[in-house]
């Protein structure tokens, strides 16, 4: 019999906490770990880097196949290194605005199939934890575990407020509010592999909740699922 290797799909929208939580999942059990935002994030910073514009769709779509990108695994609480040709772009990618164009890319279908069989190449035993908004409808529609990880816009602008304000003390919090409503609308309407819940996920909403709470939840559905 052939065995095949099992896959946690934990999407939703952006500021829901998946990058934490995934992370912390994938290091308790030992799993690889798959942050496909980061993909997308790179397609946009290899685009800038080689100077091609962000609606050169067919140069995009070149890009996104070719990718030279390599993930360090630090520790369960360093965020994983992120090396493009060889520079560490870890922090670059984070920024609102590689996100906002990596979501405006996203909408590509072209961008989305070069990235598709990349992505699936990262489920390697025992196990992969997938983080995005497509992965347990399109990526791995299969996945043994797939969770929907949600939180109020209000909620999710409040803690990347936290997160900037630190770095950035000119940062507006009705700005940052409104690029999570332009976000959301644009993952959610695309017509490729828009944001949505699969059929048998089994949504947690974070709002209420502390990173470690949703930890809990997560291994906890995971082991009814899972066996463990
Ligand atoms: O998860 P993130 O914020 O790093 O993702 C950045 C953007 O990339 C997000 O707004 C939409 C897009 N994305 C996607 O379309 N599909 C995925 N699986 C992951 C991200």
């Amino acid at each position: 019999m052939v065995s095949i290797v099992p896959v946690i799909a934990i999407d939703g929208p952006s500021g829901a906490g998946k990058g934490t939580v995934s992370q912390l999942v994938a290091s308790r059990l030992g799993w690889h770990l798959l942050d496909s935002g980061a993909l997308y994030r790179l397609v946009v910073q290899a685009a800038k880097n080689h100077a091609i514009a962000l609606d050169n769709i067919e140069a995009l779509e070149t890009l996104a196949a070719h990718l030279d990108v390599q993930f360090n695994v630090v520790d369960e609480c360093t965020p994983v290194q992120v090396l493009l040709e060889g520079e560490d772009v870890t922090t670059t990618i984070r920024s609102e605005e590689t996100g906002n164009e990596a979501s405006r890319i996203a909408a590509q279908p072209g961008v989305r199939a070069a990235l598709l069989e990349r992505q699936r190449a990262f489920r390697a035993p025992p196990g992969l934890v997938a983080d995005g908004r497509d992965m347990g409808t399109v990526v791995f529609p299969d996945a043994a575990v797939k969770i929907f990880l949600t939180a109020s816009a209000g909620e999710r602008a409040r803690r990347r407020y936290k997160q900037l304000k630190e770095k950035c003390p000119n940062v507006i919090f009705s700005d940052l509010l409104d690029e999570i409503a332009e976000r959301d609308k644009r993952d959610t309407e695309r017509s490729v592999a828009p944001l949505r819940p699969a059929g048998d996920a089994v949504t947690i909403d974070t709002t209420e909740l502390s990173v470690e709470q949703v930890v809990q939840e997560v291994m906890s559905v995971c082991n009814q699922r899972l066996g463990g």
